[in-house]
């Protein structure tokens, strides 16, 4: 984790820079929601952005500001149970760096998003799911 936390550092100050956002502003809203929503297509394999709607994984209505592991009717593994923590825009970067790094064990079958660019926007796109 901590290697990925140095590698994705300077990425995301010089995306906030790039907008014109001092270092200390929250980079994910400087993210490109319809950019976004194009990145969503590698997860909609298997996530609806629709409430109520669990497909492979749980729906991703409404997941930022989610505590993990609790979308109603949706059959958990132990990892992401365990994990349990809200999914913040920072968490939720470092899950999508690499999801088998952050939470050991966990089923999602996903191999990781490299560029932060990308997922900020990501998250943005995430964050209008509400
Ligand atoms: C191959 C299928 C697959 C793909 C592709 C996939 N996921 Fe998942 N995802 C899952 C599964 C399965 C789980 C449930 C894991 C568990 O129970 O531990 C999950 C869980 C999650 C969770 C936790 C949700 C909660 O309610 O706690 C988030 C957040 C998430 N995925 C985001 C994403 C994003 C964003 C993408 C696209 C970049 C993505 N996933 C791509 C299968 C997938």
């Amino acid at each position: 984790m901590r290697k990925t936390l140095r590698k994705s550092a300077p990425a995301l100050a010089v995306l906030a820079a790039g907008f014109g956002l001092v270092a200390a502003s929250p980079a994910f809203a400087a993210g490109d929601a319809k950019a976004g929503a194009q990145l969503f297509q590698q997860c909609a394999i298997c996530h609806s952005n629709k409430k109520g709607v669990n497909m492979i994984g749980p729906s991703l209505f409404g997941v930022v500001g989610r505590k993990a592991g609790t979308e109603p009717g949706y059959s958990y593994d132990a990892a992401m149970k365990k994990f349990g923590k809200t999914w913040t825009e920072a968490r939720l970067d470092k899950y999508i760096t690499d999801p088998q790094k952050y939470i050991p064990g966990v089923k999602m079958i996903y191999p990781g998003m490299p560029s932060a660019t990308d997922r900020a926007n990501l998250i943005a796109y995430l964050a209008t799911l509400k």
